[in-house]
This record gives structure tokens, sequence and C-alpha cells, in this order.
């Protein structure tokens, strides 16, 4: 399970990040261990508790979620990837705070009177699209998408790209779902079968309602290693 947002820190004093609480995947880490999983939480800072009994690690970047989620999903039958992953972080990471004044001579000649400045940006690694390709026949992929529109088109697209079970799409902009809210509306893009819509409901009951449709594959997967294991 990965949870909460990233923070991509370009000195001490600043970073680049998200609006995630992480509520949703900590609802998740507790649904499954109440349904007897061994569960290990990665998660980026949030001032939640985590749930008893799960194996927690703590990030901050996307370069170390990758590389913590990478190391612990070797052994996992089911990965829920629902961190809000920071597409880009700034190239430079200074470790003393850079006054205002390096930034923008840094930036540049400008006009007398421009006190914008420009960072540069980088790519972060996509962690769901390299579980995806190096995903174990037993493993169930869940991804998440936060939308502000064409949940479904958009889901679809994540669904292909990155190798996936289904993915948990969400509006977010909107208030009652998405980032922060207890409550959250999606609709659930699968392999298979026709989109599921969830609608809107506490991220609790959602957490359940998404272990409901993951625990069937799971079930399914483990029989087909049985069998093939049998054969040989
Ligand atoms: N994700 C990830 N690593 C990243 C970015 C995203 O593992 N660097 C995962 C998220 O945890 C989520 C899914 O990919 O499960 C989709 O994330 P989202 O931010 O909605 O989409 P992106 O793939 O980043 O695409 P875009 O920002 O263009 O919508």
């Amino acid at each position: 399970m990965t949870a909460g947002p990233t923070r991509e820190p370009f000195d001490p004093a600043r970073f680049l990040s998200n609006p995630s609480t992480g509520r949703m995947g900590y609802a998740l880490a507790s649904a499954a261990l109440a349904r007897g999983g061994e569960v290990t939480l990665i998660s980026g800072p949030t001032p939640l508790p985590p749930p008893d009994g799960v194996n927690l690690v703590r990030v901050e970047t996307a370069e170390e979620m990758f590389r913590a989620t990478l190391n612990q999903a070797q052994g996992a039958d089911l990965v829920l990837k629902a961190a809000a992953v920071a597409d880009y972080r700034p190239e430079e990471r200074s470790r003393s705070k850079i006054k205002k004044e390096t930034l923008r001579r840094r930036s540049g000649r400008r006009e007398a009177g421009d006190r914008a400045i420009t960072l540069r940006l980088v790519a972060t690694p996509d962690i769901l699209a390299e579980l995806g390709r190096r995903r174990k026949p037993h493993q169930v992929l869940v991804g998440f998408a936060a939308e502000t529109g064409d949940l479904e088109r958009n889901a679809r697209i994540k669904l292909r790209r990155k190798n996936l079970d289904f993915v948990v799409a969400n509006r977010i902009g909107t208030s009652g779902e998405g980032f922060g809210s207890g409550t959250n509306r999606a609709i659930v893009v699968r392999r298979a079968g026709k989109p599921l819509a969830l609608p809107l409901m506490p991220k609790e009951e959602m957490a359940q309602a998404i272990l409901d449709l993951a625990v069937p594959l799971l079930l399914e997967r483990a029989r087909h290693a049985g069998r093939a294991r049998a054969k040989r």
C-alpha cells in the first residue's frame, strides 16, 4: 500500500507537493489488516496515525517512494498505489536555504523590476509503471487516478500504460471527493467488464469496496498458480 503525497524539496525551507492527506491509503491499510492481511504501508508525509499492526515505511520524495516500493513489492500479492506522487522535482536541491537574491540571479537577465524566478523541474520515476513492467504472474496491481475531467478515458489510458488490473479514478477540485476529504466518489475501470461507479461514501467504506474487487482477482491468480505448479 502506498499513501499520501510526496515532497520534492529544493532547499531545507521549500518543497513542491500536493494536497493529498493519505486518508484513502490509510483506510485501505486498515481494511486489509482487519481482513487478516500482512500489510506494508509506504507513506509520504502525513500526520495520520498508522493503523495498529502495519509495517510502516516513511518516505519523503518520489525517488525514496520508488526505492521502498520496488523493494517491498517483490513479495507482495496485492499492490494498491493510492499515493499522490509528484511527477516532477526541482533539478537542484541545496543543503542550505537559497536566498531570494540567488534564485533571481540564477534565473538570468530580467527586465528592471521583474521579480519572477525560474525553477527547472525534472521528471520523477513513475513507480506504478515500473511495477507494471516487473509484475509477477500472481500479483494484482491497482492504480488510482486523480482527474479534473474525462475520468473513464484517463483511467483506461493509465490501466493500459501501467499494466494494471484496475484503476480507481476520482475527481479532484470538487468538494466531498478527492484530496483531504472524508468521503469519496469514484469510477473503477477494469481490464474486463464495464466500468463500475462507486457512489459518494466515506473513504473507509470505499476501502472495503476496493478490497471486495481485488480479493476475487487474488484468489483467481492463486488458483491459477496452484494449477501451474500441479502440472509441473
Ligand atoms: N504514480 C506513480 N508514480 C508517479 C506518478 C504516479 O506510481 N511518478 C501512480 C499513482 O500512485 C497512481 C497512478 O500512478 O496510482 C496515477 O497517478 P496520477 O497522478 O493520477 O497520474 P499520472 O500517471 O501521474 O499521469 P497525469 O499526471 O498525466 O494524470
